[in-house]
């Protein structure tokens, strides 16, 4: 179990809202890892937050600053690297994450969702679409990216932060 555990990075996918950087950085503490949250990456690289990144160059521009960043992961080692939510999306990111990462998948439902990230204005795919539906439509329209990229998949609703780290660790 252990030399499985430290053989493999560990990757964070799933929507947004689904508790990758908390997960994250509890994961961390719990297993002793390192941590590199793609986001945080970019926002570092670009000296900006998310939001401007979109307002200002687009999201493609985005999608490229993430694609570089997951590709500078590759040599990381006994690291969890937390994925924005659409990271998925482009498969060049998934096959750059699975040859050094196991992929864990966090779901939970859309309701769950809106109520997490409702008051966050930093979320720019979300912006004016602030309601279930939306979230229900492009949850749909992602699903197959990534349940095709998850070794793993641990549903988060009614569950706290240790609740899930157990059980995602118990099927590592
Ligand atoms: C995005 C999710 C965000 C961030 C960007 C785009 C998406 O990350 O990468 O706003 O397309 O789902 P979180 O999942 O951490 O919110």
């Amino acid at each position: 179990q252990c030399k499985r555990l430290f053989d493999h990075n560990i990757a964070l996918i799933g929507f947004m809202g689904t508790g990758k950087s908390t997960v994250s950085r509890y994961l961390k503490d719990m297993l002793s890892m390192n941590e590199a949250d793609v986001d945080a990456m970019i926002v570092e690289e670009q000296k900006m937050p998310i939001k401007d990144i979109f307002a200002q160059y687009g999201e493609e521009y985005f999608r490229n600053c993430e694609s570089s960043v997951i590709l500078s992961l590759q040599s990381r080692r006994h690291t969890i690297i937390s994925c924005g939510g659409g990271a998925v999306i482009r498969e060049d990111n998934v096959k750059n994450l699975k040859k050094s990462s196991r992929i864990v998948l966090l779901t939970a439902s859309p309701e769950i969702i809106l109520e997490r990230v409702k008051d966050d204005g930093g979320r720019p795919i979300l912006n004016g679409n602030m309601n279930v539906e939306y979230i229900k439509e492009l949850m749909a329209k992602r699903k197959d990216f990534y349940e095709k990229a998850a070794d793993i998949i641990i549903d988060t609703d009614h569950k706290n932060v240790r609740q899930i780290c157990e059980e995602l660790i118990i099927s590592l």
